[in-house]
């Protein structure tokens, strides 16, 4: 089995970089992105094509598998926000080979982004300028749909079922659709809407949390992330500042500990919800809260933002959204367009570095923290092999997420990188990947 998924990642491997990408990279990257959501949509709507996707793309293996915060991670390899960010590709994600995926980001109302441009590869750096704004349907709009494609797949609720419980009702419920079935975890990013409505610290503050309670009423994502590092919005990036995170930090806080007193949503008030009702009763469970961050923070704010995240217990990182760093040297092309040189942010190989430092960095300042405090790093940038995610892994990261990687190997580098991490691991001695976490970090 094993020698077969590799001759067969291969094949598909091959044909993507000297056939296909060829084709598509003579085309505007982000009409080809758009092309690939609506392929991915379509095929995730059968299950033919689900199953179809699933032999040319999945791997499994035990050796991959955690519970990282009571959720249960089937491989360590996601896909990052900004690829799939109205929630198109839920239904085909998993079979791709995908432990998880972060939808969005997604703001408290509908978003256009930037005018003009929005993306440019950069082939010799193996990176991508990326200039959208936030672009996306808005919370209400994402939140139904992710809640609809729920209900669709078992859309026969057993309210006798519910009646006997939570446990027996809307998690049995939750456990029958084809997401739990296939232990795929959804993440959702969150950001505050790209204008001018959202500059102050309390406009922008409410305006995550109206993004935030959307999924916390239809009781749709895993967990969430909140975003603070997007490059390209109107104002900047204000919640880096320690002052302001503090406040942004204390009203997610807040909201998380009131839910979780007060509990998800029951199955029956699930389908209320969709006939539009906004009243809602409740049963119970928290879902973890992550803060996504830049790479380019200098160590005085990375500090300030490492106690907050102690004090609010916010569950982890997600180290690191795209770098704004035009002067970075590993910048091999020639910019040709004229987009500002100010604006814009780069993924990749650019940020792979940084990114690796900053997983490092944190894990140093956390690791001796009881494990039931100790936040999760999320590792992300220019994870292209499964040497740079076994990096990532050493470096401190629980979990990673990619999308340039697979812009520019294709598809199958998931399942290259899960098949080889499996050998990597194996080869120094480890029975499991939550085992080598840290581990080039720990050397004295
Ligand atoms: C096309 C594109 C859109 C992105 N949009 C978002 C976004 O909406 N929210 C976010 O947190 N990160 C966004 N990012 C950043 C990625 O999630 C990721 O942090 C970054 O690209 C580094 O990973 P990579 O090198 O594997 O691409 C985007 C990246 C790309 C390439």
């Amino acid at each position: 089995m094993e020698s077969w998924i590799k001759t067969r990642n291969k094949i598909i491997g091959w044909n993507y970089r000297n056939i296909l990408k060829p084709i598509l990279f003579k085309f505007d990257p982000e009409d080809i992105h758009d092309l690939f959501i609506k392929v991915g949509n379509l095929l995730g709507q059968t299950s033919a094509t689900r199953y179809l996707t699933r032999v040319l793309f999945d791997y499994e293996n035990p050796v991959l598998e955690q519970e990282i915060l009571g959720i249960k991670f089937k491989n360590p390899v996601g896909l990052s926000a900004g690829f799939d960010k109205n929630a198109r590709l839920t239904k085909i994600l998993p079979a791709v080979g995908f432990g998880f995926a972060e939808a969005g980001s997604v703001t408290g109302r509908p978003c256009k982004g930037n005018e003009g441009r929005h993306l440019w590869r950069l082939p010799k750096s193996k990176s991508l300028i990326v200039y959208y704004g936030l672009t996306n349907d808005g919370a209400e709009a994402i939140a139904r749909r992710l809640l609809e494609v729920q209900l669709q797949v078992s859309p026969k609720l057993d309210f006798e079922q519910e009646a006997k419980g939570p446990e027996v009702g809307l998690r049995a419920h939750l456990k029958s659709n084809f997401l739990h079935k296939s232990n795929f975890v959804l993440g959702i990013s969150l950001a505050k809407t790209n204008d001018q409505k959202t500059i102050t610290t309390e406009a922008g503050t409410a305006d995550y949390i109206k993004a935030y309670e959307a999924f916390l009423k239809t009781d749709v994502g895993d967990y969430f992330t909140i975003n603070i590092s997007c490059p390209n919005t109107f104002g900047g990036e204000p919640f880096v500042e320690p002052e302001r995170l503090d406040l942004l930090l204390s009203a997610f806080a807040k909201i998380r500990d009131e839910e979780s007193a007060r509990g998800l949503p029951s199955v029956k008030a699930k389908e209320v919800q969709l006939q539009v009702s906004p009243k809602l009763d409740f049963v119970s469970v928290n879902r973890p809260l992550f803060i996504k961050l830049p790479p380019d923070l200098s160590e005085e704010k990375l500090d300030a933002i490492i106690e907050l995240v102690k004090k609010y217990k916010i569950n982890g990182f997600v180290s690191t959204n795209l770098t704004k760093d035009r002067n970075n040297p590993l910048i091999k092309d020639k910019i040709k367009d004229p987009l500002p040189t100010d604006k814009g942010g780069l993924s990749g190989k650019i940020v792979e570095e940084l990114a690796t430092k900053q997983i490092e960095y944190i894990y140093k300042k956390i690791k001796d923290l009881p494990q039931t405090e100790r936040p999760i790093i999320i590792g992300c940038g220019g994870i292209f092999t499964a040497q740079d995610a076994y990096n990532k892994i050493k470096a401190g990261a629980s979990l990673l997420q990619l999308i340039t990687g697979m812009i520019f190997e294709g598809p199958q580098v998931i399942s290259e990188i899960n098949q080889g991490l499996v050998t990597l691991l194996q080869k120094d001695g480890y029975k499991n990947i939550s085992e080598a976490v840290g581990k080039s970090t720990c050397q004295p």
